[in-house]
């Protein structure tokens, strides 16, 4: 090799390290900025959790997002008020609205929650609370 293409040769090792360093450390900081990037805007926060820190705001009750008496309706009490199987007030006949007028919401409700005849307490809705079960009755007596 002669001396000019030895010269040539460093020269281009050098600058190919130069460019192969300088685009590591790029990336290293592109990547940092990526990941950044993509954090999540928030983080889920389980009461009790460490993670959660002092000022974490109150936990919500659980089942605080209360279902509507359709959605309840639909998975729980359909089963039988469909049909009236069982002899259940049936779903659009008239029967929920009848017993209403006899023994008014609450009246629906109380015995909703203990169970009566052949319904099971709370129509087999265990995590209901009064107030999705108050809406699945009004849901029927709304569609009498
Ligand atoms: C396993 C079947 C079954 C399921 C599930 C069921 N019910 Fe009933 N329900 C009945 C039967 C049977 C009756 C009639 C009981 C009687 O009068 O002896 C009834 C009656 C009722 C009454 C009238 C109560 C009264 O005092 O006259 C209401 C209100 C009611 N159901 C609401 C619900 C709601 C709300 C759900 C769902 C969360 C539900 N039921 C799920 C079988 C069921």
């Amino acid at each position: 090799m002669n001396k000019l293409a030895a010269k040539a040769a460093s020269a281009l090792c050098t600058l190919g390290l130069s460019v192969a360093l300088a685009t590591s450390v790029y990336a290293a900081v592109d990547r940092d900025a990526i990941i950044d990037r993509i954090q999540p805007h928030g983080n889920i926060c389980v009461a009790g959790d460490e993670t959660c820190g002092t000022g974490a705001p109150a936990p919500v009750a659980a089942g605080a997002s209360a279902r509507s008496g359709e959605e309840v309706y639909n998975r729980f009490c359909a089963a039988c008020h469909t049909t009236g199987i069982l002899d259940s007030p049936k779903f659009g006949s008239g029967q929920m609205s009848a017993r209403a007028a006899e023994k008014g919401l609450d009246g629906l409700l109380a015995t909703s929650i203990s169970g009566i005849g052949a319904m099971p307490p709370k129509g087999t809705c265990n995590d209901c609370s009064d107030e999705e079960l108050e809406a699945s009755i009004q849901y029927m007596i709304d569609a009498d």
